[in-house]
């Protein structure tokens, strides 16, 4: 576990951080699986730093920032109103987004903002959180298996020219 990790509810001085951890995290997790092309797309469409500013200002879109050192080490974006069916939960939030930069990952980090996001939850009397994940993306699959979710569904994601297996998973806060 890192020393010294502060989370904190991110703003919009926060969001080239947030767009430098997406940019970094989402490629080196994802590039080898998608068309370049299609990758190149997608890092604008949601790591850009106009995309997170836009949706920092949405109603209902939070962000938590984790900060080590000062500097911005993972974030993870949480939505209001967007629970699926399959989520045995009276009130859920999800955690859309959670990226950790590459050279700090597997040191705790993800499980702090995971922490973070079900006591944000929490204290906005929601009872769950979920989230959807790439059911090959195994680091990610078992990280939150690790801190508690489970599988409840599937569902389709797709990134330009490909559709993508999604697990659709929920843990209570
Ligand atoms: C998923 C992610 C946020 C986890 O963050 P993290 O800081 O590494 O998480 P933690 O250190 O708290 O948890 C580590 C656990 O995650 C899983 N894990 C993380 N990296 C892993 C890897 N490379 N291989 C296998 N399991 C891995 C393991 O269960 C690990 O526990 P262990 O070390 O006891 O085996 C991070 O790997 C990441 O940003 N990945 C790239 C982006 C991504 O795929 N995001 C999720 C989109 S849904």
């Amino acid at each position: 576990m890192k020393s010294a990790i502060e989370i904190r509810e991110a703003g919009i001085d926060d969001v080239e951080a947030i767009a430098a951890v997406g940019h970094a995290s989402f490629q080196r997790a994802y590039e080898e699986w998608s068309h370049p092309d299609d990758l190149v797309a997608h890092l604008d469409a949601f790591f850009s730093v106009d995309a997170i500013q836009k949706e920092m200002r949405l109603p209902g879109h939070s962000y938590l920032i984790a900060l080590h050192e000062g500097a911005a080490a993972g974030f993870v974006k949480i939505r209001e109103n967007t629970r699926p069916d399959e989520v045995p939960a009276t009130r859920a939030l999800e955690l859309h987004q959670v990226y950790v930069m590459p050279d700090q990952q597997r040191s705790g980090v993800g499980g702090l903002l995971i922490a973070a996001a079900a006591n944000f939850a929490r204290d906005k009397a929601a009872d769950g959180i979920w989230l959807t994940v790439w059911e090959d993306a195994s680091w990610a699959v078992n990280c939150y298996r690790k801190y508690g979710f489970e599988k409840v569904g599937t569902t389709d994601f797709q990134l330009g020219r490909t559709v993508y297996n999604d697990l659709l998973m929920w843990r209570p806060t």
